[in-house]
């Protein structure tokens, strides 16, 4: 057996693998909660959000501005945000030549990345400036994201019309249909109940990134990097992987049964605040079921239910239950958006909570550095290369 080594700098407070349990800062955007199974934004709830007729626009204002806007308020901000979504040709033409042979959430990345560098005031980091950027980004994150569907389909590149909907609009650059009112409905809704998360890793990668005082393209690159994996924002391609692979609903047991003998994660269940079900999987759960029935695609509305079955029989007494990400990629699949599309769809939403995390705890800023417990030599002997 290896020898142990003696643990250095063990610090004051516990250590908990994956800052389990750990306290970042405070903050009065959104509540995760837990135990019950509860998602609130500053105060709302999110299905009082989703059902109250604002649209993603008004949740954004909330989340960014810390109030429900007033009609004039909401009406000043859609046309802000609508005369921010073009996005310049040298970012186009970077989409075009890049898309086609990427995944979407690296197009993604690296169009913000050169939106910073088209900014002449990239590196002004005032709250006015960032807000200024969140703003931009927030109406151009769509943009991107639908114009990165078209290429990857061969098709050209729909400019934004300031007249619709963020989400309309969305939907309309990503297909150049325009959505039937239930589709459009349900996009807004997704991008409601996706926009913000408590201290997520996408939130927390890009607040430790901003609190270096470096510019909010660089810290939204780096949410973006983060969303991207398959324990993140990920899961929702991934979920959709694994219906299809199961293929069929009778076969599902027996794909959970070797799922489990090889000791794998169910993708789109667990969840490191909730122990209850995701309220964001509970909202969109009937909502599967209705758009997987008008495209044919019942047949994967009912592995989900088999396996959420399954899963839950066996480890929903640890806390294990779907999350947002089990339902999602059934309905957008539904929709007709390539199952790669699904977490950008997850960044056009989240970009409102990024912003709204980097931009309250900017005025009081201080830089994130937390330790590690060293575990390694002390007093190694060097040796010289030549007598390793
Ligand atoms: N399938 C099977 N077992 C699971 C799952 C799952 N999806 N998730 C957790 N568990 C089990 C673990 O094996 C572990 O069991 P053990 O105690 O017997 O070892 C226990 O539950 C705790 O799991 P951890 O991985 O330690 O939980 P953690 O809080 O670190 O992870 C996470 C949370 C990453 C979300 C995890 O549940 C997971 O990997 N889920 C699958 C990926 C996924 O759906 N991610 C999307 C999350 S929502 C979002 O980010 C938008």
């Amino acid at each position: 057996m290896a020898e142990e080594k003696p643990r250095q700098f063990v610090g004051s407070t516990e250590f908990k693998k994956g800052l389990e349990g750990a306290i970042t800062n405070e903050s009065s955007i959104s509540y995760v909660d837990g135990a019950n199974g509860k998602l609130i934004y500053r105060g709302y709830s999110i299905d009082d959000l989703c059902q109250g007729g604002g649209g993603y626009e008004e949740t954004a204002y909330l989340l960014i501005d810390g109030e429900l806007p007033k009609r004039a308020q909401l009406e000043a901000f859609k046309k802000d945000l609508a005369g921010r979504r073009a996005i310049p040709q040298p970012v186009k033409d970077l989409i075009t030549q890049i898309a086609p042979n990427t995944h979407p959430m690296n197009t993604l990345r690296t169009a913000v990345s050169m939106l910073g560098c088209l900014n002449p005031k990239e590196f002004e980091v005032t709250v006015e400036n960032d807000l200024d950027i969140a703003m931009s980004l927030t109406a151009q994150i769509p943009t991107i994201v639908g114009a990165t569907q078209r290429v990857r389909r061969g098709e050209s590149i729909i400019d934004p019309d300031p007249s619709r909907s963020l989400s309309e609009d969305f939907m309309h650059m990503m297909t150049g249909k325009d959505p039937d009112p239930r589709t459009a409905e349900v996009m807004d809704m997704a991008l409601i109940i996706h926009a913000e998360h408590g201290m997520n890793a996408s939130t927390f990668s890009a607040m430790v990134t901003n609190s270096s005082l470096t510019d909010l393209y660089s810290s939204i690159c780096a949410g973006i990097g983060s969303l991207k994996g398959p324990l993140h924002g990920g899961a929702n391609e991934a979920t959709l992987k694994t219906f299809t692979e199961i293929g069929d609903p009778a076969t599902t047991e027996e794909w959970f049964s070797a799922a489990k003998a090889k000791k794998q994660k169910v993708m789109g269940f667990g969840h490191r605040v909730y122990r209850a079900y995701d309220p964001r999987a509970v909202i969109f759960d009937p909502v599967a079921k209705e758009f997987a029935e008008r495209a044919g695609t019942g047949h994967l509305y009912e592995i989900a239910k088999k396996l959420e079955a399954l899963v839950v029989a066996d480890l929903g007494g640890k806390g294990i239950f779907p999350n947002v990400d089990f339902f999602s990629g059934v309905i957008y699949n539904a929709m007709g958006i390539d199952t790669d599309m699904f977490t950008p769809i997850f960044a056009v939403a989240r970009i409102a909570g990024w912003s709204a995390r980097i931009l309250e705890y900017l005025p009081d800023n201080r830089l994130f550095r937390p330790r590690a417990v060293y575990v390694g030599d002390l007093e190694a002997q060097y040796v010289p290369i030549d007598e390793r």
